[in-house]
């Protein structure tokens, strides 16, 4: 077995297989109760026509059929270098709007949401932060059949030789490895950089794992079923042992973006020198990406769409309070509408005629230059009616698992009437009727904006 180092530098061919660092879209993520757990898609029907509620929808019934229009401009692949603008007043429903169109593309489309006042920073260019969410929201499905060794680890002994440079310590050789599957049992002898990976992943004995033949890449898939506790809450995923041979040949479907490609390849791997072990201690979260790596990821995955490896996704990015974006930004995200590689782009804003951020005379409609506006396709959100903000705050309480006294939905319902749907909670705080809403009122009427937004951590 060939055992090369995985790591990957910036001239050689990208390494895919390069762990991508922890993805924003996890699944854990979504089964939470968020603000707009209710919304499941634009719930329209076959022939477009939104139906008065449907898929958590209440109403609004013109923009989701705008939004289906759109939908369906994507999928047949005819709204490249545009975008879809969302404008209405506060809690009318842009942001669910939004999530929805993402639901009718498809739930493994990558969904990038994204603040304006997020560009912000001081650390990374604002026109950086904007191209980083672009590549993102483009998604990459590599299929390969890869020549791998599957097992269940029943052996880990790395071998030590003195050092032959220093004359103090020792260092590893090598490492035996045993693997055992349904059908028979394999004893390997690996390179040392393997075990790194493997005290990297943190493989025991009793662990699941795969290693890719030629490259060396290790991949825990979980703890073999053969070592289940009796836990009842656990967060260990436990695998049955793999069947047929220990070496044999695998189909891996992996789902990544442009951007887990990007930093996998920007970032020091490996520990060889002690650069990188500075690097792993001081927790930089960022390395620059260059405009050059850009092109170089590019010209890789380019390579394997033409091989058939791989296929494109490309997902929706959203940007939300788009007003708060500055005249530079917006620039920048004309060019980066126009460029090959763009996905879907969604806008919001709550504004009406504003000031352009960043110039002292430039008014124009929603707060957008006009150059953009141009490219935007508008969508308008309605106002609700007592009765459809009612409707609503019965669907949230039944996402919440909670049961609305009598009266009690008439009373919110005339609030976010008067109010907006957010932020009218504050008057009935303290009444005794609401009482037991405490939480589902802080979840619904009070949504932060930035419960869409992934935190920096989570990047
Ligand atoms: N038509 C609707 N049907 C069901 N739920 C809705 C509807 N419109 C809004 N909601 C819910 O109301 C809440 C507020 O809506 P949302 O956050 O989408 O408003 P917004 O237009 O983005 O407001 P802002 O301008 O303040 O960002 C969310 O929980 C959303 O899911
Ligand atoms: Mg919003």
């Amino acid at each position: 077995m060939k055992a090369t180092s995985a790591t990957p530098s910036t001239s050689a061919p990208v390494a895919h297989n390069a762990l991508p660092p922890p993805s924003a879209t996890s699944n854990a993520r979504s089964s939470r109760i968020a603000p707009h757990s209710h919304i499941k898609g634009l719930g329209l029907t076959s022939d477009g026509l939104a139906a008065p509620d449907g898929s958590g929808f209440i109403g609004q019934t013109n923009a989701r059929e705008a939004c289906g229009v759109v939908v369906d401009l994507i999928k047949s692949r005819k709204f490249s270098g545009r975008a879809l603008l969302l404008v209405g007043a506060p809690g009318t429903g842009k942001t669910a709007l939004a999530l929805a169109v993402s639901h009718e593309l498809g739930n493994k489309v990558p969904f990038c949401p994204m603040v304006g006042s997020e560009v912000y920073s001081t650390e990374v260019k604002k026109t950086e932060v904007l191209a980083e969410s672009f590549r993102r929201a483009i998604g990459l499905r590599i299929k390969e059949t890869k020549e791998v060794y599957e097992g269940e680890v029943t052996e880990l002994t790395p071998a030590e030789s003195e050092n032959p440079l220093s004359g103090y310590g020792k260092t590893v050789s090598h490492v035996i490895v045993g693997l055992k599957t349904v059908k028979g049992t394999k004893q390997l002898r690996l390179d040392p950089t393997i075990y790194e990976a493997i005290l990297k992943e943190k493989i025991v004995v009793g662990d699941v794992i795969y290693v890719e033949a030629n490259t060396g890449a290790v991949k825990r898939v979980g703890r073999s079923d053969a070592y289940a506790s009796s836990y009842d809450l656990e967060s260990e995923t436990y695998v049955p042992l793999p069947k047929g041979d220990v070496h044999k040949r695998k189909e891996l479907v992996q789902d990544v973006t442009l951007g887990d490609l990007d930093a996998a390849n920007a970032r020091p791997q490996g520990g060889q020198d002690i650069m990188s072990v500075m690097g792993s201690l001081v927790k930089s979260g960022r390395t620059e990406v260059t405009d050059k790596l850009r092109r170089e990821v590019n010209k890789v995955v380019k390579g394997y769409v033409d091989q058939g490896v791989a296929e494109v996704v490309p997902g929706v990015v959203f940007i939300d309070e788009v007003h708060m974006l500055d005249i530079e930004c917006f620039t920048y995200l004309n060019a980066l509408l126009e460029s090959p590689m763009a996905p879907t782009v969604i806008l919001a804003t709550n504004r009406g005629n504003a000031l352009v951020r960043g110039t002292t005379d430039i008014v124009s409609p929603h707060g957008v230059p006009v150059d953009l506006l141009d490219r935007c396709l508008i969508v308008k959100t309605d106002g609700y009616n007592r009765e459809q903000i009612g409707k609503v705050v019965q669907l949230r309480a039944n996402v919440e698992g909670l049961k609305l006294g009598p009266g009690v939905l008439e009373r919110i319902a005339e609030e976010g009437e008067r109010g907006s749907m957010r932020y009218d909670s504050i008057s009935i705080n303290g009444e005794p009727l609401v009482t037991a809403f405490a939480d589902m009122l802080s979840n619904f009427l009070r949504q932060p904006q930035s419960s869409l937004v992934f935190p920096e951590e989570v990047r």
